[in-house]
């Protein structure tokens, strides 16, 4: 059994999620990017059950989410520049990875033993559920370690089936990707991983030029090869659709030849990024179900948002590590 509880804004789900959280479970929680798999980021025992229900490896930090700049402040080192992020796009889909205060009450668990916590605001229901709660949480994207992040309820109660885990249900994900993460440190600014805040966006409310990390170091486990993985082989770029493939479209596709697909959903018809990011997890797991051999996705433009696209894209068609 998992309970879905319907929520709005003052609603008394959310008094039973708070209750929830202080007993040290786990709460799924709507958030403007994904659903979280939330718990108290300060109790060990409730960050080891997150990472015990998503098989997540203990290496992998969680994001603390917080209520807005003053409670980043009783945990991480927020320098100018991490202020003018946060002041910029708080409550938003920005994290922040920045140095962690001493002995903050922070789980070792959730930073995985790292001198640094990443911290984000998010928008709506989570924020007001950590004002209620008065402490951050803890919640990486609610579904098993590896595959696609939920961007609507009934997502999340299909991956924790049998559970009795409880979700809060906001309806759909307005932004449907993870957040932009970005580490700041005192010279410079570092993209962690692309999100629907781009690099212009970062530098023009920061003033500095921000670098992406090449090589194959692994600084944010999130940029692991194979991650937001379909059961379904996946394959990008494709102009024309093989025979027995689902199709990924995106765009008008007058130039494309989408006539061989046994399904067809379209990140959005008319070639628009936003709309496009909000469908893309959703679509994936619709043509997943229907289990094609294969699931072959069209060119998206790579700029602007249409990175970050491409990032989840080619971590879904990524080889898989046998684990
Ligand atoms: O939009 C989001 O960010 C969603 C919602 C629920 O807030 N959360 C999310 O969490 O995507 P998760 O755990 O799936 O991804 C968090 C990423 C991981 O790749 C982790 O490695 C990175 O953030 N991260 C967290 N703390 C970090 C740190 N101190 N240094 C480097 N990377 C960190
Ligand atoms: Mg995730």
């Amino acid at each position: 059994m998992v309970h879905i509880l319907k929520i709005k804004q003052g609603d008394k789900a959310s008094a039973i999620a708070l209750a929830a959280l202080a007993r040290g479970e786990c709460v799924a929680i709507p958030t403007e990017t994904v659903y979280g798999l939330a718990a108290d980021a300060t109790n060990g025992l409730a960050v080891a059950s997150i990472f015990e229900m998503k098989g997540r490896p203990r290496f992998n930090p969680l994001i603390c989410h917080v209520d807005g700049i003053a409670m980043a402040q009783r945990f991480g080192v927020m320098n100018e520049t991490a202020i003018a992020l946060a002041g910029a796009f708080w409550p938003g889909p920005l994290t922040l990875v920045v140095d962690a205060l001493p002995q903050n009450g922070i789980s070792e668990l959730a930073t995985a033993g790292l001198p640094t916590i990443g911290l984000r605001c998010p928008d709506g229901l989570a924020r007001e559920l950590i004002t209620q709660y008065g402490k951050p949480l803890a919640a990486p994207s609610a579904n098993r370690s590896g595959r696609i992040s939920p961007t609507r309820a009934p997502h999340v109660a299909e991956e924790f089936a049998g559970t009795g885990l409880l979700v809060l249900d906001g309806g759909e994900c307005r932004e449907g990707i993870e957040s932009t993460i970005v580490k700041v440190t005192a010279d410079k600014l570092e993209l962690l991983r692309p999100g629907t805040i781009t690099i212009e966006e970062i530098h023009n409310a920061s003033g500095k030029s921000v670098s992406r990390p090449g090589g194959n170091l692994i600084i944010a486990p999130g940029m692991m090869a194979s991650h937001y993985a379909p059961d379904s082989r996946l394959v990008t770029d494709v102009t024309r659709c093989p025979n027995h493939a689902a199709l990924l479209a995106f765009g008008g596709g007058t130039d494309r030849d989408r006539t061989h697909a046994v399904a067809v959903r379209n990140l959005s018809a008319s070639g628009d990024f936003r709309e496009a990011a909000a469908n893309l997890y959703a679509m994936l797991k619709e043509l997943d179900h229907m289990r094609a051999r294969l699931i072959a996705v069209e060119p998206v433009p790579h700029e602007g948002l249409g990175v970050a696209i491409n990032d989840r894209l080619s971590r879904a068609a990524a080889p898989r590590e046998e684990t």
